[in-house]
C-alpha cells in the first residue's frame, strides 16, 4: 500500500482537514516535557502555554497524566476547557482508572483524545509488567475498548517499540486498531534506533499491519543519541503522519524531538519533503521563551531554530556575504521563526501605551496588574541602563510570569563585598504579606545571599545549579540568573533577572523556593482531601 494513503483514510479528528500531506503536530511539551526533573509548571503556567500552542495552530495538545496526581487532572481539564481549536489528549496506562481518569479530564474539550499505551518489549513485559505476550495483548484489546466509551479520538502506544518484536508489535498493532484506536504512536522510548532503521520500522508496520490504513502513524522519537527529529522525519517519509514533539525538545532524559525543528525542517526543505503542518511558524521563538522562562530550562546559544546565535554572523565573510544577500549563510529567515532584532526599546521617557504597543509587538499579552508591575521595571531599568533592548523586556515579562503568584517576595538587599571578606548580605523579604529582615554573612556575596534568605524561609532543599548569563552586551547587561533545588519531593527550578547579579540571584533563589513552597502546599492539600 502507498504510505501517503495513510493520512487521508484515518477516521480521525486531527486529519480532518483530508489534506493528503498534512502533517499532525502533536505537542507533548505539558506531558513528557514536563515529566523531566526540574520542569514541572504551575497551573497558571500550563494555561498559558497550552493557549501559545493553540494559537500557533499545533493540532493536539497533549495536555498531561490525569492519573497522576489531582493537580495534572485540574490542569487538563481546565485546558480541555478553555482551548477551543486543538484537540486536547489525556495520557492513560492500560489499566481501567488511568483510563476513565483521563476520560473524565477531557470531557470539557471541543474535541477530546485519549493516548493509552502499555510497554510491548520483552525488557518492558517481563520486569516492568510481569505480563507475557498473551497478557499485554489482552490489555491492548481492553484499555483501548475502554478508552472508546469516552471519545471515538484514541491513540494508542506500544511503549518501548523499537525494541518489541516485529511480528508482536504488527499483531497488537493490529488488534489496536480493530479495537479502535484511529491513531497508532510507534515510540522510540530509550532512543535507540537510527533513521534508517525507524524507517524501515514505521514501512514495515504500515505494509504489514492488515488494516493500517484504519490509523494514522505516529512518530515519538527521544533524543538519548540526538537522533529525534532525523527519526521523526524519516518516520513521516515512511508513511507517519503525525510528529509527537515538544517545545526546545524537552522531555525525559535528553528530551524529545524539538517540535521548531521538525516544523522549520518540513518547511524548508519541502523539495525533498513534500508535506505541510499548520504551525504558524513565527510563534516559535516565542514558545521558546515561554518554556525556558516556565521551566527555567536555558536554551543552548547554538540550538537549531531559536538559539541566541542561531542567526548570527561572526566571521567576516559570513558576515559580508549575509549583507550582499542573506541567503548565500541562511536557509530561513530570522523572521520567519519570529526573531525579532536587536532593538532598541524607547527609553526612560516613554509611557505606558508605547510599552504596551512594545509588549504586542514581542508577542505578549499581559493583564493590567502584571503590565503595570512590568512597566515598574522597565522604568527603574531604563534609569539605570543606557540602552534598554527587547531581550531586557523579555527578561523581565519572564520574570513577572515565574513570580507573579509567588508568596515570598524581595523587598531589599544590600551587600558588603570585596577582598576583606567575611562577605555580609542583610535582606528584606515581604513573607505571606509580612515584612521581616535578617543579615548573614557567606564564603562570597552570593553565599551570604543564600544564607540569609535560608535564615528567613527555612527549607532543606539543597541547590543543584546555579547559572549566570548575561541578557545583552555590556558591562550595565542584565544578569539572568538560573537556579535548580533538590528537596524530598522532587526538583524546582527558579530565575530572575537584574542588572545587579546579586539581585538577580536573590530572585531566582526565592522563583525556585515559592515554587517548593506551593507544591509543599498542594500535596498536604491534597493529603487532606478525603
Ligand atoms: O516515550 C514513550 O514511550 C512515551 C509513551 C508514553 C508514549 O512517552
Ligand atoms: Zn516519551
Amino acid at each position: 500500500m502507498n504510505p501517503a494513503e495513510n493520512s487521508s483514510t484515518a477516521a480521525n479528528g486531527a486529519s480532518a482537514r483530508g489534506a493528503k500531506d498534512h502533517i499532525v503536530i502533536f505537542d507533548t511539551t505539558l506531558r513528557d516535557g514536563e515529566q523531566c526533573p526540574g520542569a514541572s509548571m504551575t497551573f497558571e503556567e500550563k494555561l498559558q502555554v497550552a493557549t501559545l500552542l493553540d494559537d500557533m495552530g499545533v493540532d493536539v495538545i497533549e495536555a498531561g497524566f490525569p492519573i497522576a496526581s489531582d493537580g495534572d487532572f485540574e490542569s487538563v481539564r481546565e485546558i480541555a476547557k478553555t482551548v477551543k481549536r486543538s484537540v486536547i489528549c489525556g495520557l492513560a496506562r492500560a489499566n481501567p482508572g488511568d483510563i476513565d481518569r483521563a476520560g473524565e479530564a477531557i470531557k470539557p474539550a471541543a474535541r477530546g483524545r485519549i493516548h493509552t499505551f502499555i510497554g510491548t518489549s520483552p525488557l518492558h513485559r517481563q520486569f516492568q509488567l510481569q505480563l507475557d505476550q498473551e497478557q499485554v495483548y489482552e490489555r491492548v484489546i481492553s484499555s483501548v475498548t475502554r478508552a472508546r466509551n469516552y471519545t471515538d479520538d484514541v491513540e494508542w502506544s506500544p511503549m518501548d517499540a523499537t525494541r518489541t518484536e516485529h511480528d508482536f508489535l504488527c499483531r497488537v498493532i493490529e488488534a489496536a486498531i480493530k479495537a479502535g484506536a484511529t491513531t497508532i504512536n510507534v515510540p522510540d522510548t530509550v532512543g535507540y534506533a537510527t533513521p534508517e532503521e525507524y524507517f524501515e520500522l514505521i514501512r514495515m508496520l504500515i505494509e504489514r499491519v492488515p488494516n493500517s490504513d484504519k490509523a494514522i502513524f505516529s512518530t515519538h522519537c527521544h533524543d538519548d543519541l540526538g537522533l529525534a527529529v532525523a527519526n521523526s522525519l524519516a518516520g513521516v517519509r515512511a508513511g507517519a503522519r503525525q510528529i509527537e514533539c515538544t517545545i526546545n525538545g524537552l522531555g525525559e532524559r535528553a528530551g524529545n524531538a524539538a517540535l521548531e525543528e521538525v516544523v522549520m525542517a518540513i518547511r524548508t526543505r519541502g523539495d525533498i519533503m513534500p508535506f505541510e503542518t499548520g504551525i504558524d511558524s513565527t510563534h516559535l521563538m516565542r514558545a521558546s521563551k515561554l518554556i525556558s522562562t516556565v521551566t527555567s530550562f536555558p536554551v543552548q546559544y547554538n540550538k537549531a531554530i531559536i538559539g541566541r546565535n542561531a542567526f548570527a554572523h561572526e566571521s567576516g565573510i559570513h558576515q559580508d556575504g549575509v549583507l550582499k544577500n542573506a541567503e548565500t549563510y541562511e536557509i530561513m529567515t530570522p523572521e520567519s521563526v519570529g526573531v525579532t532584532k536587536n532593538a532598541l526599546v524607547m527609553g526612560k521617557h516613554s509611557g505606558r501605551h508605547a510599552f504596551r504597543e512594545k509588549l504586542k509587538d514581542l508577542g505578549f499579552s499581559l493583564g493590567e496588574n502584571a503590565l503595570e508591575e512590568v512597566f515598574k521595571r522597565f522604568k527603574d531599568l531604563a534609569d539605570r541602563k543606557k540602552d534598554v533592548y527587547d531581550e531586557d523586556i523579555e527578561a523581565l515579562v519572564g520574570d513577572e510570569i515565574l513570580t507573579a503568584h509567588d508568596r515570598v517576595k524581595l523587598v531589599s538587599l544590600s551587600i558588603v563585598a570585596g577582598t576583606r571578606g567575611p562577605q555580609r548580605a542583610t535582606i528584606r523579604l515581604d513573607i505571606d504579606g509580612t515584612e521581616r529582615m535578617e543579615e548573614a554573612e557567606g564564603n562570597g556575596p552570593v553565599d551570604a545571599v543564600f544564607n540569609v534568605i535560608k535564615k528567613l524561609v527555612p527549607h532543606e532543599a539543597t541547590l543543584e545549579l546555579y547559572q549566570v548569563h548575561a541578557v545583552t552586551g555590556g558591562t550595565d547587561a542584565q544578569a539572568e540568573v538560573s537556579i535548580r533545588l533538590k528537596a524530598d519531593n522532587g526538583e524546582v527550578t527558579g530565575r530572575g533577572a537584574d542588572p545587579d547579579t546579586l539581585v538577580a540571584s536573590a530572585r531566582a533563589y526565592l522563583s525556585a523556593l515559592n515554587r517548593l513552597r506551593a507544591r509543599v502546599a498542594r500535596t498536604h492539600a491534597h493529603a487532606a482531601t478525603p
